[in-house]
Order: C-alpha cells, then structure tokens, then sequence
C-alpha cells in the first residue's frame, strides 16, 4: 500500500487546492510569500484535503467547494506546524528547515498569525455558516488542547488524558474535515454522522502511529525530529504500554515528578520502549479504530472515492511517514 493507491483519483484536484492555498500570499510582504512558498515546497502528505476530496466527492458535492474546505483545512494544519515547531524548537519538517530555524521568533508567530487568518478566509468562502462555526470550533480544540498538554500533561501517564489530547490536537481536524465535505454535499444527516465517525477514527489513527513512529520511524523518512515526545514530557501511548507492564521502572516512576528533564533517564527508557512490545501493543490500538473507520464507510455508495477512502483508512497504518 502506497500513497499513490489512495490518491490517484484526486491527484489533479490536490493541485488545485495547491494553487488555491498559494494564492493566499499573493498581496503580501515579500517574506511572506517567500515564507509560503518554502511552507509549500516542503510538501507534506496532503492527507486532510485528500480526505475532503474524496468524501466530497463519493457524496456529490460541489468540486469548488472541496478544493476551498481542502485549502482551508491544509492552511490551517500548516499554521498550527509552524506554531508547533517554534514551540518545540524542531528545526526540521517535512525534510526541509523550520520557518523557525531560519527566521526570527517573531517573524515565525506572525506567519502563522497569517496562515490562520487565510485558513479562516477560505472557510468563509465556502459559504456554509455551519461549516465555519464547525471549523473555527475545531480550531478553538486544537489550542486549547495544545495548553493543556503544555500546562497540565507533561510526565503524565494516564490513558484518558493521551486519548482527549490526541483527539484535541489531530483526529478533531480530521474529524472537522470528513463531516465539513459530507456538509457541503446534499447527504442527510445520518452520512454525516457516518462521515464525522469516519474522520474522527483515522484521526485517532493517525495520531497513535505519529507517536509509534516517534519511537520506531525512521527520521530521514519521516523528515521531522524523532524520539523527542518523551523529552518533551510527552507520555504517548507506547509509553503508557510499557509504564503499565513494568509499574516499577525506576524511569517510568520519575516521569510524573519531572523525570522527564533527564535527558539520560530518557533516552534509556526510550531504548527499553522500543525493546519490549509496546508499540505494537499501541499499533493493535491504532488498527481497531481503522475498523471502526471502515464500518462506517461501508453503508456509503460503492465508487472510486469509496475504495480510495478504504485505502488511505488502511494507509494509515501502514505508513512509514
Ligand atoms: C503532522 O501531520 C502533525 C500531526 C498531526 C501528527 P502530518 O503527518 O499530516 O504532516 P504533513 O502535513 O504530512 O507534513
Ligand atoms: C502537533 O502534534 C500537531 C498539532 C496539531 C499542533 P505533534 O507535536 O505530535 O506533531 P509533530 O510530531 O511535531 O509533527
Ligand atoms: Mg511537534
Ligand atoms: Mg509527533
């Protein structure tokens, strides 16, 4: 399974939500676009404007309507990367320099200040009252529970919190994503609700394998930092594994009290991670959601976008990026 099987269907209109995102800096400062075309030239896997093409179009809706969600959505997630970044200070992304490495601070905040303020632009274009009020709730989640990681989560190990933390910071986007293309296409309310499962579970998805892969990815694949979740205070789900098996690790018991700050204590416990079984414990996980995500496609009309739609679900957790 590959990139392409999912994709094929919509690889020309991806390049028009490419274009519409593009246009975005078209009257601003200098920097700022040269800021948006390195943003873009960097790529990344466009699976959220994938997800709103093909479920857009498997439902009849509106060509224009999904390039401008797919846009809007993409602006949105790269605006939230390039806080993320700077907040984390990861200097590297999609293989290429941060905005953060290379600009000042300032001039980074106030980019992503620019990508948020175009994300919501677009959103408004769609038209859709209720589209708008569900994208800029979504986005409302994704900080709020940036904050709350921040504030209240580092070291923690605790299932429920890891669970309402990924839900805030990535499948909610998802989730937004899916339900917004169904919105946007003559579909009753119970597609919708189908579309919103559908979203909601490969976002979960697809957050579990991002915190798999930061303890097993490879980075030059990846191109972003690994196995720094844990020296960032971050208790992902292989960790919450292995903190359940072995109760009395002496790394494991340290990471409430701020054993996190040690970088030595970290890098053993994440060797000893990766030795035990733990994140195929949390890959089983990954996978029951991919099923739930199927089961909710399945009622859904039989076409191209359908299959393409099972093929990025299980792309998800296949993916080595
Ligand atoms: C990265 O998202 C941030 C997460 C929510 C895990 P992606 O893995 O979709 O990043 P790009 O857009 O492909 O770079
Ligand atoms: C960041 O999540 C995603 C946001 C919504 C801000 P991560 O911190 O896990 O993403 P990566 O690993 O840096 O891509
Ligand atoms: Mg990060
Ligand atoms: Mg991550």
């Amino acid at each position: 399974m590959n990139a392409v099987t999912f994709l094929s269907p919509v690889t020309e209109e991806i390049k028009l939500v490419e274009e519409r995102m593009r246009a975005q800096a078209d009257d601003s400062h200098p920097d700022l676009r040269a800021a948006l075309e390195h943003l873009l030239a960097a790529g990344g896997k466009r699976v959220r404007p994938t997800l709103s093409l093909l479920v857009g179009n498997m439902l009849d809706a509106p060509l224009e309507k999904l390039v401008t969600l797919g846009a809007a959505v993409e602006l949105l997630h790269t605006a939230t990367l390039v806080h993320d970044d700077l907040i984390d200070g990861a200097l590297l992304r999609r293989g290429m320099s941060t905005l953060n490495a290379r600009w000042s601070p300032p001039a980074t905040v106030l980019t992503g200040d620019f990508l948020f303020a175009r994300a919501a632009k677009l959103a408004a274009e769609t038209d859709h009252l209720p589209l708008m009020k569900l994208f800029s709730e979504t986005l409302a989640i994704i900080v709020n529970g940036e904050l709350t990681q921040m504030f209240t989560s580092r070291g923690l190990i605790n299932r429920e919190n890891y669970y309402k933390r990924i839900y805030a910071k990535t499948a909610s986007l998802f989730e937004m994503t899916s339900r917004a293309a169904a919105m946007v296409s003559p579909a009753n309310e119970a597609t919708l609700e189908a579309m919103r499962v559908f979203g909601y579970e490969i976002g979960m998805a697809f957050q579990i394998v991002d915190d798999i892969l930061d303890f097993t990815g490879d980075q030059n694949a990846v191109g972003k930092p690994l196995g720094s979740d844990l020296l960032n205070g971050l208790v992902t789900l292989p960790a919450i594994y292995y903190a359940e098996a072995n109760p009395n690790d002496a790394d494991v018991q340290s990471l409430p009290n701020g054993g996190w700050t040690n970088n030595e204590h970290m890098t053993h416990l994440v060797e000893n991670i990766r030795a035990s079984d733990a994140s195929k414990q949390a890959m089983r996980e990954a996978e029951r959601h991919v099923e739930r995500a199927l089961a909710a496609l399945a009622a859904m009309p039989a076409c191209a976008e359908h299959d393409a739609l099972e093929n990025l679900a299980r792309y998800i957790v296949d993916r080595k990026v």
